[in-house]
């Protein structure tokens, strides 16, 4: 399973590259506008520091407009700006119609806010590089995110979409461990969740004890 982490900090996408576990980005408005940046310009550049970060890795750069034209002028400026940028469409009617345009055109998409199987059948049916259902934001609403995961995965599966599962809107490190057993083909999620998977108290009381006791045998010897 392919790991991107949600946000548009750069020191926290600097971290997880650094781990050597990061295999993409994936922003929204609501991410930019937390880390401060706003005007085209800003933001263009900000997705090419994103991209110059991590290297070969996808990164999703969302569209703002919500109608076709605006969605396919902005997403054509998106994708001339990195080989990796992947352009974020909102599952909207003519979201799907600019879906179905870019992968007409080869320009890769992550069909975003997703939150039923019929939406995602339809994403992929338009072409989506990627399908994003928010899987957190499901559980808010006491909605079993994880489900949509697995209905999503028969699906694909019955027909052999080529369209990548990214499980988004992921919250902690139960749902990356789920989503990697019911076959998501990505998750993104914050920092705190990946490094969450790190943490396991036996590991550092082992780790503590190992060192005691090395220590131990090494002051004996002396
Ligand atoms: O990738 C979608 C994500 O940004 C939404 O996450 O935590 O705001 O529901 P959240």
């Amino acid at each position: 399973m392919k790991f991107f982490i949600d946000t548009a900090n750069l020191d926290q996408i600097k971290e997880a590259h650094d781990l050597g576990v990061l295999d993409g980005v994936t922003t929204n408005p609501s991410l930019m506008a937390k880390e401060g940046i706003s005007g085209r310009d800003r933001v263009l550049q900000h997705y090419k520091d994103i991209c110059s970060i991590v290297g070969e890795g996808d990164v999703s750069a969302e569209v703002i407009a919500t109608d076709f034209e605006g969605m396919i002028k902005e997403g054509e400026e998106l994708a001339a700006l990195h080989p990796n940028i992947v352009v974020k469409v909102p599952m909207i009617k003519d979201g799907v119609k600019a879906i179905k345009y870019f992968s007409d055109k080869g320009i890769r998409t992550n069909c975003t806010l997703v939150f039923s199987a019929g939406q995602a059948l339809l994403a992929a049916k338009a072409g989506a590089s990627y399908v994003s259902p928010f899987i957190g934001r499901l559980d808010d609403i006491s909605v079993d995110g994880l489900e949509l995961i697995e209905q999503i995965r028969v699906i694909y599966d019955n027909y052999g979409y080529n369209t990548e599962i990214l499980a988004a809107s992921v919250r902690h490190p139960m749902h990356i461990i789920k989503c990697a057993e019911i076959g998501a083909d990505v998750m993104t999620g914050p920092l705190s969740a990946i490094m969450a998977l790190l943490k396991h108290p036996l590991t550092d009381s082992g780790l503590a004890q190992f060192l005691a006791d090395h220590k131990k045998a090494a002051e004996a010897s002396k």
